[in-house]
């Protein structure tokens, strides 16, 4: 085995070093990041980036940012690891904080990445239905095609789409899919008794930045109370203000049961939460769940400062202003270059749907947009998803918007 470190610098050994040691499960853009500053970001090779991707929807207070670093540096000569055997303080103020936060919920599960975090939504449907007395076969959860809830096997199978759960059968059971935004579909499957709990995200990112319609998830509410089903929301892409509010069904009127969080919650530091409402906190007992490192000291004090300022009036404010910016931005580059069918999302999580033409060709633009100095991320093959730091600039928003235009004309060759 060839252990020798690449020179510093050396960004094709380093390059291979990923394409020969990596289980190679990912295709990354040829291309490896060294620092950055807000929303910019360079290479190896020296070469600037503007960053519209965020690490997919987790750096919303940009790179770099100084009070998440000095909660991060100030916690690391102090403890890094209890376990949840015994307490710390960061933990401990970040559960009444994010508690308080919520306006529904009662208590908190931390871990570590958003598929655990829905994996302890799961478990906590299950243990509520069971301590209800409902047999096994009347737990369903529900889900929605499009949707996406992670890796782990439940949370791939609570996602609703082919593509993730190939060849990883037996999948659990339990899930029963729908079409997302058909509420007369949903009552149908409703009414037959055995539906324990719905889950969605108020905004579907990985399939396509779609947001739930206007008024379904006060008729999801209604449905799960009127068939005693618990409402679960996946927020971990679109919550933490990413759509303009703190949390993104606050713009949807309705109070959830569970929700689930990760991403931008540790603003680029891994931690996951699950946050249970009246009816599911006192459910799971000693025992009933853990992990060894959920709530680990260091990822609570960076997300204690992080949920600080993304509940902040300035972000929610930011974002409604860049949300404008780049919608504008991508519709007159849409009119200009014929790329675009439509632009979609809310906030700053948008997504610009591929015409025809250009169908199953997202990957190819990221390509070019990456040469061109722009870091973009993609939903699906025909849908360019945009879901840039809630604190980017107005510079930023035109030159990200200025490359694109660049990266889409040497994408079309015109
Ligand atoms: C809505 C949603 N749920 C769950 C997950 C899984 O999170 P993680 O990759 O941290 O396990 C993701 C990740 O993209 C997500 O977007």
């Amino acid at each position: 085995m060839n252990t020798t470190a690449p020179a510093a610098g050396d960004t094709a050994s380093l390059l291979e070093l990923g394409h020969q040691y990596y289980l190679p499960v990912y295709r990354p853009r040829e291309l490896v990041l060294e620092r950055g500053a807000g929303s910019r970001l360079w290479d190896s090779e020296g070469r600037e980036y503007v960053d519209f991707a965020a690490g997919i929807a987790v750096c919303s207070l940009g790179h770099a940012d100084p009070d998440l670093h000095a909660a991060l540096v100030e916690q690391a000569g102090k403890v890094w690891h209890t376990s949840n055997i015994f307490y710390s303080e960061p933990p401990l103020r970040l559960a009444a904080e994010l508690v308080g936060a919520s306006r529904f919920a009662e208590r908190v599960f931390f871990c570590n990445s958003g598929a655990e975090a829905n994996e302890a939504a799961i478990k906590l449907v299950r243990k509520w239905a069971a301590a209800r007395g409902r047999p096994p076969q009347q737990r369903v959860i529900v889900t929605f095609r499009g949707s996406f809830h992670g890796r782990t096997l439940a949370a791939v199978t609570a996602t609703a789409q082919p593509k993730y759960q190939e060849g990883y059968e037996p999948l659990p059971g339990g899930f029963r899919y729908m079409d997302f935004n058909d509420i007369v579909q949903l009552e149908t499957a409703m009414a037959a008794g055995d539906v324990a709990a719905v889950m969605l995200e108020p905004v579907q990112g990985e399939g396509g930045v779609v947001p739930a319609a206007s008024g379904f998830l006060k008729q999801v509410r209604a449905l799960c109370d009127r068939y005693d089903a618990l409402l679960v929301l996946d927020e971990i892409q679109c919550g933490m203000g990413r759509t303009g509010t703190l949390f993104a069904h606050w713009q949807d009127d309705v109070v959830p049961d569970i929700v689930t969080l990760a991403k931008a919650l540790g603003g680029g530091f891994p931690i996951g939460a699950m946050l249970a409402g009246p009816k599911v906190a006192q459910v799971m007992g000693v025992g009933a769940h853990g992990t060894t490192f959920g709530g680990n000291p260091l990822a609570a004090a960076v997300a204690r400062v992080a949920l600080r300022k993304l509940a902040s009036p300035q972000i929610a404010a930011n974002v409604s202003r860049q949300s404008h910016a780049l919608r504008e931005g991508l519709m007159a580059i849409g009119d200009e270059t014929g790329v675009f069918a439509q632009v979609r999302g809310r906030g700053l999580m948008l997504g610009a749907v591929l015409g025809s033409e250009y169908a199953g060709r997202a990957g190819e633009i990221l390509d070019h947009a990456a040469a061109h100095g722009l870091l973009l991320l993609q939903a699906g093959p025909d849908v360019l998803r945009l879901v840039p730091a809630l604190n980017i600039t107005d510079a930023d928003v035109a030159e990200g918007l200025a490359r694109l235009r660049k990266a889409l004309a040497a994408f079309t060759g015109r």
